[in-house]
């Protein structure tokens, strides 16, 4: 199995994991670490709904929590036509801790598709201008 199906194959597993009662919206993610580990992540919905946090961040936050700090590409699965790109929010937060990462997306039917996140998250902020 390819590297990129492998970690398709965990954001799908941790998907069924996700809490989404509210949006009945369920994504998975799985980031693959440098050091070889994979972080597997679920969005968590919460009743005030602001609360809300996303598969990707859990991924990352999971991954720096436990003291990987350098990623190589993470794979988000969500069950669309149209592959779930990462939000706003996210993208931020991958850019932050992940740099250029590849993003590979996918839906339950296998399409997929891989993407750099400077394509997906252009002319970023970050620590770099403060
Ligand atoms: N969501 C994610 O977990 N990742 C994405 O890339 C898009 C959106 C979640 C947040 C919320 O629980 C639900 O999907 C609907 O927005």
């Amino acid at each position: 199995m390819s590297e990129h199906d492998h970690l398709i194959c965990i954001a799908t597993q941790t998907r069924d994991n996700a809490h989404a009662p509210f949006s009945n919206f369920r994504v998975g993610a799985a980031l693959r670490a440098t050091s070889g580990r994979i972080f597997g992540g679920c969005n968590i919905e919460n009743a005030t709904y602001g609360l809300t946090i996303c598969a990707e961040r859990v991924a990352v936050f999971k991954a720096i929590s436990e003291g990987h700090r350098v990623f190589a590409r993470i794979a988000i699965v969500a069950d669309t036509p149209t592959l779930t790109p990462p939000c706003g929010a996210c993208r931020q937060i991958l850019w932050e801790f992940g740099g250029d990462l590849e993003v590979i997306l996918a839906n339950l039917s296998a399409e997929q598709s891989t993407h750099r996140l400077k394509a997906l998250l252009t002319h970023p902020f970050d620590a770099r201008l403060l």
